[in-house]
């Protein structure tokens, strides 16, 4: 029998408890978590997840034919890209290596984003601008590789990447309130 002095938790106790967990930040979300946050493509973040391990395979490949002549054969390099310190090969280095970290860092970003005291709107701003920095990098630097003028486009994406994480810093710092 319950006493006066030991009241049974109610409703909102169970909601409390579950926002507290809830803001606890979780870097390896459950499949659960991750399946709640990539359905419904207009969740803040969506896109982000549904393309991240497509883009990773993508900078693995490119890797992959990075490989054909980076190591002495099976094939001659193309022309312009013989000298591994040469600008062409370093871009067509860089965009391989940003085509695998970019998409991996946006399977890190999104759960993140849940916990920020920002509404659905700076999420998606925050997202948005994290995926086409994660999409236009690589592009940019690749097509640098090949004609050289594509490089000044570069400060648009490296800008958008930027402003996202700082998006992402500047909304955990006033968690869990709702800023607009
Ligand atoms: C299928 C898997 C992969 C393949 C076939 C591959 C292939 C290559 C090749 C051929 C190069 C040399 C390019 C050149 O000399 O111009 C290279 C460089 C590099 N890769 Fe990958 N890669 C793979 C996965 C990864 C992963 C998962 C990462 C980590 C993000 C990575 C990071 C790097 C880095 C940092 C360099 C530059 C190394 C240097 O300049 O000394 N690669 N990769």
């Amino acid at each position: 029998m319950r006493t006066s002095t030991s009241p049974r938790p109610s409703k909102l106790d169970d909601a409390f408890v579950l926002s507290q967990l809830a803001s606890v930040p979780d870097p390896f979300p459950s499949a659960y978590s991750v399946n709640k946050l990539t359905t419904g493509s207009r969740r803040p973040g969506h896109w982000n997840l549904a393309l991240a391990w497509w883009l990773v395979g993508l900078g693995l490949v490119l890797g992959a034919v990075l490989g054909l002549w980076s190591f002495g054969g099976p094939l001659d390099p193309p022309a312009g890209l013989e000298r591994h310190d040469g600008l062409p090969r370093r871009l067509l280095r860089l965009a391989h290596i940003a085509l695998v970290a970019l998409p991996a860092l946006n399977l890190l970003y999104v759960p993140w984003l849940g916990r920020t005291g920002w509404s659905d709107r700076w999420r998606h701003a925050g997202a948005g601008l994290l995926l086409f920095g994660t999409l236009a990098l690589p592009a940019c630097l690749a097509a640098a590789a090949f004609w050289r003028p594509a490089l000044v486009l570069t400060p648009a994406p490296v800008s958008s990447l930027i402003a996202a994480v700082f998006i992402l810093a500047s909304g955990l710092l006033v968690s869990p309130r709702r800023l607009p």
